[in-house]
């Protein structure tokens, strides 16, 4: 979804530069036409009759010559008007249609910084206006019916294009959206099998998103890792409900069954495609994996596992610490604060420690807005 929106936000970006040329274009043109009719009005002044003593008809072959208005203004039998009143006429002609042109130009780039500021490219209405709009370019074909006839065609090009743009717009939407349904499914199955009942996948989510925007991942970038991290457990899904809802501590062998879950939910997600499901698949593999290999279930470290795996698992295990389990008191948040910080280049990545530091306010106002509701009780 993602890539078709960059797509259409660099056309976007492309029109508004040629808008800008035009518009640079139209205001020389603008200008030139304007200093012609100046040039025109002081060559019929005395002053210019001190400086220029021949026939006024000579303006005509000085400033050009256009046949429809010399057809318009040349009366057959009083022979040729006034030249220079058949230029005037002719000259504020051509400034009008500039004039038009120019406004065209604003109106376009006006929908054009509207589609970027709003970064919401195209809608179906602005497609219609644009093609409506096309027809008063026709009225160009008096300055000029090629220019007229061009320009009215490349509106009604651009309004094709603008209308694609909103049907392609609308798909990738729906396209979103659905996937966005889809996960809050998996999610809230996943939550409702673990043990993690509560809030605990929409807190991760939470902290995950803060962290990633601390350490300036781009928006989209962030949004995908929210969306991602929130199927991290997903895996539990084929963990036995006996392990994950037996209360107390895990035997050997029960725990070496919950370690299966980054597994098993890499291998549930790995017929998805799309930028999140993609990002989800790498996130479920490598939340429980350390900094300093000792993880698990590759032992990868450092830079072998994802940025977004590294962010996930500080996320996700400041909430396990948080939380409250079968087989734990939930700890205090100052502690669990201080337990990230101690694995700080040993368990987690030194530079998401950092973020997470960054943006502990932010953190802990959203551990507090998503509390459990036992927690809440407990805290009343
Ligand atoms: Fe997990
Ligand atoms: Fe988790």
């Amino acid at each position: 979804m993602n890539d078709v929106k960059k797509r259409i936000l660099n056309i976007a970006k492309a029109l508004k530069i040629t808008a800008t040329v035009a518009k640079v274009f139209v205001i020389i043109m603008m200008v030139v036409t304007i200093l012609q009719i100046v040039a025109v009005f002081s060559m019929d002044t005395p002053f210019f009759r001190t400086f220029y003593d021949g026939d006024l008809n000579d303006i005509e072959s000085l400033l050009g010559h256009s046949e429809i208005f010399s057809s318009l203004y040349e009366d057959p039998e009083m022979g040729s008007a006034n030249p220079v009143v058949r230029k005037t006429v002719e000259l504020a002609i051509t400034l009008l249609s500039l004039v038009v042109l120019l406004g065209y130009i604003r109106f376009f780039q006006k929908l054009i910084s509207h589609i970027l500021e709003k970064r919401q490219p195209f809608s179906l209405e602005t497609a219609k206006r644009m093609g409506k709009g096309a027809y008063g370019l026709l009225l160009l074909i008096v300055l000029n019916p090629v220019l007229g006839i061009l320009l009215f065609l490349l509106m009604r090009f651009f309004a094709l294009i603008f209308e694609y743009g909103a049907y392609l717009q609308e798909k990738a939407e729906e396209t979103s959206r659905i996937q966005e349904e889809v996960i809050v499914s998996l999610a809230e199955i996943t939550e409702s099998k673990s043990e993690q009942t509560g809030q605990h996948i929409k807190r991760v989510s939470e902290y995950s998103r803060i962290i990633a925007r601390q350490l300036g991942l781009s928006d989209e970038a962030v949004e995908t890792l929210r969306l991602a991290s929130t199927m991290h457990d997903l895996g539990k899904l084929m963990i036995p409900s006996e392990i994950l809802e037996k209360p107390g501590r895990l035997t050997d062998e029960e725990f070496a069954e919950i370690k299966k879950h980054p597994g098993f939910g890499e291998h549930l997600l790995h017929n998805v495609e799309g930028e999140t499901m993609t990002l989800a698949r790498q996130v479920a593999l490598e939340h429980h994996e350390r900094y300093d290999g000792k993880g698990y279930p590759n032992g990868e470290s450092g830079e072998a596992i994802s940025l977004e795996g590294r962010i996930v698992a500080v996320a996700d295990v400041y909430d396990a610490l948080t939380s409250r389990r079968s087989y734990k008191l939930a700890w205090d948040p100052k502690k669990a604060y201080d337990e990230i910080v101690r694995c700080s280049g040993t368990q987690f990545d030194p530079r998401v420690v950092q973020a997470f530091v960054d943006a502990y306010d932010e953190i802990d106002a959203a551990r507090r807005q998503y509390a459990d509701e036992e927690f809440n009780a407990k805290a009343a």
